[in-house]
């Protein structure tokens, strides 16, 4: 059998290039179907599912990962080669669906593959890529609006490529049963073909303008969303002002879970502080703080969702989390001392923290290690290796003194 193609019939690379791609198409595809609803069983509360989901989650995109490098070979030897004419040119209609549905499937070989990857580059964690490519993509940056419009592109062209496989198997078998010509054996291993092309074919134009439109449609369709809620109203300041005698201008309440083995890490974006300190060496008692948390503007890498679970923070129920205690002076730094609740369960914490004090302003970093069980976080997740117990908090924040020193 040739490796290239000639007017006639397909080549030996083309038709390894076709079949594979298949192969690998048509195996992501219920992979990531069943990943999905595993997923959302999750964010119902079934958490045992977790380390059955990431393995699937990680095969799918290894896998599609593969037949996006396949799919742009067989591109690129596709631009080197001749394409054997149709046999049905003639039929009009039928082979401008045919072509039609051409170009969307190598839309979609690209497409899809390409917006998953940019999907999971953009957020953080969970189920990795096993391909040792590294699990970020370079110009791709860590951003929930670059993740929800990938995602939804992911979506919608996962549902063109499925209507358009069936569409196309589904032409394949007429050509076969129906009209008994030799369309389908020519892509097939050591075909005999005796049917030479029509004379009449198809022009390309009308099909790739379609299909063209199509991809326009679903791109624009999918990235709408996160481009409105850009020149949407801004949301409310991160670290809203509240009153005492410092006011907090800015600041970040971060935390990394660790799950299979990975780092995920997320933000709080909500929440407010409430500070009153006077740095007096001579006491130990220099302050107090309350801060309030939002538990739903947490973002949490792709476990967004089922951090928001009963199982997990229960915001329905819990809708906030408050720290409220004493600044202590230590020998070396500060320590804010007092009770973390969470969930409802009240726990005693201490926050070692560093403080830099300039003119009117004071800034403040610290880090903490919480025992995810004391809040009763996960609690059907009894295996470390599958979700750590220690969760990482880091808080850095800028302040302005509002009364005055004393
Ligand atoms: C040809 C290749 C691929 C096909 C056909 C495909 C298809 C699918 C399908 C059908 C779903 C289920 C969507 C749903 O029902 O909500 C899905 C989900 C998903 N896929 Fe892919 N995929 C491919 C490649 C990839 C790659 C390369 C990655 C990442 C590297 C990826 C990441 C994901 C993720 C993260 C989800 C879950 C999305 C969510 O829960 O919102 N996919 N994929
Ligand atoms: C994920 C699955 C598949 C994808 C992405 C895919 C994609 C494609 C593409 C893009 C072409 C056009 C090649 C060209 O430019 O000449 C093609 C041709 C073809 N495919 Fe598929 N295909 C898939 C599955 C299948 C299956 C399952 C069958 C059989 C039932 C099949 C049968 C054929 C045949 C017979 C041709 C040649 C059509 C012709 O000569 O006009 N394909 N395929």
């Amino acid at each position: 059998m040739p490796r290239t193609n000639t007017a006639e019939t397909y080549g030996s690379v083309t038709k390894t290039f076709h079949w594979l791609t298949a192969f690998l198409i048509l195996s992501a595809i219920p992979l990531g179907l069943i990943a999905t609803d595993l997923a959302h069983r999750i964010a119902a509360g079934e958490t045992a599912l977790i380390a059955q989901t990431t393995l699937l989650f990680s095969l799918h995109k290894t896998i599609g990962i593969a037949a996006f490098l396949t799919a742009l070979g067989r591109i690129i030897w596709a631009l080197m080669q001749p394409r054997p004419g149709l046999l049905n040119g003639a039929r009009k209609a039928e082979a401008t669906l045919a072509g039609i549905v051409h170009w969307l499937l190598y839309g979609a070989m690209l497409i899809t593959p390409l917006s998953g990857w940019v999907h999971h580059a953009a957020t953080t964690g969970f189920a990795p890529i096993w391909w040792p490519l590294g699990q970020t993509l370079p110009f791709v940056p860590q951003s929930t609006l670059v993740a929800d419009a990938a995602d939804a592109i992911h979506f919608l062209s996962s549902r063109v490529l499925i209507v358009a496989i069936l569409l196309h198997v589904a032409g394949a078998l007429k050509h076969h049963m129906v009209d008994r010509d030799d369309t389908l054996r020519r892509m097939l291993p050591r075909a005999i073909v005796r049917q030479s092309p029509s004379t009449t074919q198809p022009g390309h134009a009308l099909p790739l303008l379609a299909a063209s439109l199509i991809w326009v449609g679903i791109i624009s369709a999918g990235a709408a969303p996160a481009l409105m809620s850009v020149t949407a109203p801004a949301s409310p300041a991160p670290v809203a002002a509240a009153p005492g005698d410092w006011q907090v201008r800015q600041g970040t309440l971060a935390l990394t879970i660790r799950q299979m083995g990975s780092p995920v890490q997320g933000e709080f974006t909500d929440w407010t502080a409430q500070i009153s300190f006077a740095d007096d060496p001579s006491q130990q008692v220099n302050g107090r703080v309350r801060v309030k948390v939002t538990i739903a503007s947490l973002s949490l890498g792709s476990v967004t969702g089922q951090a928001m679970g009963g199982d997990f923070f229960d915001e329905a129920t819990h809708p906030r989390a408050v720290f409220e205690g004493d600044i202590l002076r230590r020998d070396a730094g500060f320590v804010a001392d007092g009770t973390l609740t969470i969930k409802g369960n009240a726990v005693p914490v201490a926050l070692p923290f560093d403080l830099v004090l300039s003119d009117e302003q004071a800034q403040m970093t610290g880090t903490l290690t919480l025992d995810r069980r004391d809040f009763g976080i996960g609690g059907s997740v009894t295996e470390e290796g599958t979700l750590a117990y220690g969760v990482d908090i880091a808080v850095n924040l800028t302040a302005q003194r509002m009364g005055p020193a004393d």
